[in-house]
């Protein structure tokens, strides 16, 4: 009977603990056992916050960004094919400018070049240190006589044994990868004619 009492009030305790303040206001915060993620230092869209140099919370995408199922533009410069045909275009559909070629020079150097060498050559350092045994000689006659739509296409969704880079390189920055890409080559290909005139004399020593 002792017991039956003792559990009795415990219980009425447990149960008014619990229960019994419910419905009643209290101007204290309420007691938090788990707190899970209530609280977050996070930015509310739309609101003013002065981390960034524009005071916005919610930045606007990055230039080129292209939101997931938008309609993607099929011409010979987003696919490298002939419009309407599943032919490669022959020469690049860019105007190759020097800017062009300098962009492609660090893009190239930044996402081939540990593969196939500065030089395209087919010695970078993946070779060195024996993680990649063959790596394509981008000066080979038969990758020199590629199209451009087809460079364009293997470095959208790689080929054989070369990953896909579609995803890590824009569309324009392919199309100056595949221009800087043609610039190498022509330094191994070219012959003196190709230099102009007043310069021949001093190169021939
Ligand atoms: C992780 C290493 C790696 C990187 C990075 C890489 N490649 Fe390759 N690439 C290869 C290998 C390996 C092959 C040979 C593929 C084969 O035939 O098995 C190859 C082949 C090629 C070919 C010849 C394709 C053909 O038709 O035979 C081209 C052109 C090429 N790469 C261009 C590029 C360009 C441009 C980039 C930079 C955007 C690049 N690669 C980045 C490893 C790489």
């Amino acid at each position: 009977m002792r017991y039956f009492l003792l559990i009795l009030v415990l219980c009425s305790v447990a149960v008014f603990a619990i229960a019994g303040k419910r419905g009643a206001t209290s101007r204290k915060p309420p007691i938090e056992i788990f707190p899970d993620m209530d609280r977050q230092p996070k930015l509310r869209p739309q609101t003013p916050n002065n981390f960034f140099a524009n005071g916005r919370s919610s930045q606007v995408g990055v230039p080129g960004t292209i939101a997931q199922g938008d309609v993607y533009e099929t011409t010979p410069f987003t696919t490298g094919h002939v419009a309407g045909k599943t032919n490669y275009v022959d020469v690049l559909p860019v105007k190759v400018t020097l800017q062009l070629l300098e962009r492609g020079q660090q893009r190239f150097n930044i996402n081939c070049s540990p593969c196939h060498g500065a030089q395209g050559d087919g010695n970078g350092i993946t070779k060195k240190i024996g993680a990649m045994a063959i790596v394509a000689n981008l000066h080979d006659k038969r990758i020199v006589e590629l199209q451009d739509g087809e460079i364009f296409n293997t470095i959208t969704y790689g080929k054989n044994l070369m990953g896909p880079y579609g995803a890590n390189v824009t569309v324009e920055d392919r199309w100056a990868i595949v221009a800087y890409l043609r610039s190498l080559q022509l330094s191994k290909l070219g012959t003196l004619d190709d230099v102009p005139e007043p310069l021949r004399a001093s190169l021939k020593k």
